[in-house]
């Protein structure tokens, strides 16, 4: 079965991802190629593993490369150090070693939790990235970043650490449910928004069909945002300005987030779809972005079945949201670095915007 192949080039820690249907049936010998040895090791979680372990194994058998694995428990709350702690000594217990490929079998806490791992044991090992979330296909499992969350907040302690391939099976996302497949479109929608009108017009086009299941228009996406992905993350490795474009919607998301505890009350996806509009309300506000671009985002999140405001299941208060976004990693000099629009697939950077103004934003929000 074909791929699409999209390259992340990064000098020697260039690496593909490879997007297409029934891909986990073929990890084996799509991973031979870059494994320095012949033994991988499997991480996944209780959830994933069900469903998908078996044929992963089953295609190393058939490439003759030899396995171990382990389960870890689905959710959040597994990027932490007691995690950490637990999966490298299985790890080290099953005897992984430098030629050792560890594979990243699930979604985005399987990824981050087993890249850093990777990253840290016996001072890196190389490893696979098989997402198997639409959030992981299209977002986290490129880049590098790596980590677990701490009481202080999330992604504190990680690592830069590539992967040496993605393989994204777009027909693992048809066991996926419809609550995790919109959290992962949003961050579809998001590259759009960052710099790709056209490609935003087509999502308000064929949107509905792909979280529907259309798996064409599905491996169309994951390839569009990887693609953008890729491009970004070779321009900029490790943040120092272009990258953080990437985090549209995301300072506001994570104050939502951490203001709900990270919870299952608003997935990280949902957060970054409120978060987004949020960015464009404070354009248009400043007089950066026409109110219609915002309105059209709106529509299309709404359409679809994000939310595009705050629950009122809850109370919610703008000091509260203003700390929170304080203690973001993105916070240079105590200045938060934004990234605002001046439309739909022009967003920028900047770290002059009057706090005034982000109150204002926040308090209608709240309000409702
Ligand atoms: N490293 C990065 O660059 C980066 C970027 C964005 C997000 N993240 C991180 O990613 C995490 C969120 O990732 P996520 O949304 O994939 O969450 P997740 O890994 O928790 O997956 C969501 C749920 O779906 C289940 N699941 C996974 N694949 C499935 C499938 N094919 N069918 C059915 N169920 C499946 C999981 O077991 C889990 O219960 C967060 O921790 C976030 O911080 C990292």
């Amino acid at each position: 079965m074909s791929a699409e192949i999209i390259r992340v080039e990064l000098g020697e820690r260039s690496y593909d991802i490879e997007i297409g249907a029934g891909l986990i049936d073929q990890a084996g010998p799509r991973m031979a190629p870059v494994m320095a040895g012949k033994r991988a090791f499997v991480v996944t979680d209780d959830v994933v593993a069900p469903l998908y372990l078996d044929r992963v194994l089953a295609s190393l058998d058939r490439a003759g490369i030899a396995h171990g694995h382990v389960v870890v428990p689905h959710g959040e709350h597994s990027k932490c150090f007691a995690q950490l702690e637990e999966l490298t000594e299985t790890m080290l217990d099953a005897r992984c070693e430098r030629s050792t490929m560890v594979v990243a079998l699930g979604g985005g806490v399987i990824g981050d939790l087993t890249g850093f791992a990777a990253a840290i044991l016996q001072r890196g090992l190389d490893f696979v990235q098989i997402p198997t979330t639409l959030l992981a296909q299209v977002d986290s499992s490129v880049g590098g970043k790596t980590g677990i969350n701490t009481r202080q907040g999330k992604n504190l302690v990680g690592a830069f650490h590539q992967p040496r391939l993605v393989l994204a099976d777009i027909d693992t996302l048809n066991s996926l449910d419809r609550r995790q497949m919109l959290a992962g479109y949003a961050e579809v929608v998001k590259y759009g928004v960052i710099d790709d009108s056209l490609f935003f017009a087509w999502l308000e086009e064929h949107g509905p069909a792909l979280i529907d299941g259309d798996q064409a228009a599905r491996a169309r996406a994951v390839a569009v945002s990887c693609r953008a992905k890729a491009r970004i993350v070779a321009a900029d490795e490790r943040e120092g300005g272009v990258r953080a474009l990437l985090n549209l919607g995301h300072t506001f998301g994570h104050a939502l987030e951490a203001e709900t505890g990270f919870s299952e009350e608003l997935l990280h996806g949902e957060a970054v779809a409120v978060g987004m509009v949020m960015a464009l309300r404070l354009s248009a506000r400043l007089d950066l972005a026409p109110p219609e671009d915002c309105a059209r985002l709106e529509r299309h999140l709404a359409r679809v079945g994000l939310p595009t405001g705050l629950s009122r299941q809850r109370h919610w208060d703008v000091a509260a949201l203003v700390h929170h976004m304080a203690g973001d990693k993105k916070v240079r000099d105590g200045k938060v670095t934004f990234v605002l629009a001046k439309g739909i697939g022009q967003s920028f950077l900047t770290r002059e915007v009057p706090a005034a103004a982000v109150r204002d934003m926040l308090a209608e929000f709240v309000a409702g």
